[in-house]
């Protein structure tokens, strides 16, 4: 190859990874800054639900707190019922655009037989416009896989991969005759992609709702299209009880989370990092050799398996 072809080839190369650098910044700044929430998409008919699963503390309760806000009647979901009806008293003594709707649905997401038809019996008079696949979490496991008992094993099974799994199955017939657009979002987590010790099976669940959620848009969207579209976010630290540590940068608060969350509702995207901070977290782990990533997680989760049990 000639000096003239070779210099030729790396200016074609340089610009094409200028271009793709520029491309991608942009498309960042624009979601992250820019892009005009869409969640309004989901406010049709007479009295819109959002049905938010997981909404008695955390993320979940954050969330159904924030669309209220917005305008949303709500079904919120729990397995506790003193804690739902707190909940729900809480949310309607809220401030919102207008005097709406709260209902309650118990159930134990972590269990493999759910009364799916009774729930949707009840929900029969209203439409359902917005499902938030919120339930969810694990505890850090200090034990080996072999060593943790199977039933541990099949409870988070059904509370993060089943539960949404049937739940979407059951509702879809339902979902596809509202009058307008619908949405189904996956609450997932970065152990999809990035498998931390300490956490098996929960990563290899958000693997699956990741999946799932792609399945559904793509026959959903794409084959026969209908009203119903889903999506997935891609979840790093959000302080909650369940993780005890105060909220900073990389780890927002679940308000501040569930802002930026309901922000990005309708997007159009499949898979969404709805928190700009956790976006520049992955993005910069990227460039960290897995090695030394892997040995620094591991690290970690050893310190936080300590702060875990003290919380306990
Ligand atoms: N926090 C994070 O750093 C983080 C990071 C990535 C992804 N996520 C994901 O975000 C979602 C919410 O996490 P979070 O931190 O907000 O959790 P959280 O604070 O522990 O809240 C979990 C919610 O789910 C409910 N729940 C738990 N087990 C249940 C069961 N068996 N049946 C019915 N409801 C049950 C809880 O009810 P009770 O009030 O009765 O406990 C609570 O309402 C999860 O899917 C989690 O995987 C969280």
């Amino acid at each position: 190859m000639s000096f003239s072809t070779a210099s030729q080839l790396f200016a074609v190369v340089g610009a094409a990874v200028a271009l793709k650098a520029a491309s991608d910044l942009t498309s960042f700044v624009w979601f992250h800054f820019l892009s005009p929430p869409r969640y309004h998409r989901y406010l049709h008919g007479d009295a819109p639900y959002a049905l938010v699963t997981g909404a008695t503390d955390g993320i979940g309760e954050a969330i159904a707190k924030e669309l209220y806000s917005k305008g949303f009647n709500l079904i919120i979901h729990g397995r506790n019922p003193e804690k739902l009806r707190k909940v729900q008293d809480a949310i309607l003594s809220s401030p919102s655009p207008k005097k709406n709707n709260v209902r309650i649905w118990v159930a134990d997401a972590s269990v493999a037989e759910i009364d799916f038809a009774s729930a949707l019996k009840e929900w029969e008079d209203i439409e359902i416009t917005l499902v938030i696949h919120n339930v969810g979490g694990a505890k850090l496991k200090g034990e080996r896989f072999d060593a943790i008992p199977e039933e541990t094993l099949f409870s988070e099974l059904h509370l993060n991969a089943t539960f949404p799994w049937l739940l979407t199955r059951a509702l879809l017939p339902k979902l596809r005759l509202a009058r307008g657009p619908v949405e189904l979002v996956f609450v997932g987590s970065v152990t999809a992609d990035l498998s931390m010790p300490g956490l098996n099976p929960y990563g290899a669940t958000k693997a699956f709702i990741k999946q799932l959620s792609g399945a559904i848009a793509a026959d959903e969207q794409f084959r026969k299209p209908t009203n119903v579209t889903a999506s997935y976010l891609n979840v790093g630290g959000v302080s909650t009880n369940n993780r005890g540590g105060p909220p900073s940068l990389f780890e927002p608060s679940a308000a501040r989370f569930a802002k930026s969350v309901v922000a990005k509702v309708g997007s159009g995207r499949r898979v969404v990092v709805p928190w700009v901070w956790h976006a520049a977290q992955f993005w910069i782990t990227g460039f960290v050799p897995e090695s030394v990533l892997m040995a620094g997680l591991a690290d970690t989760t050893e310190k936080e398996i300590v702060a875990q049990d003290k919380r306990a």
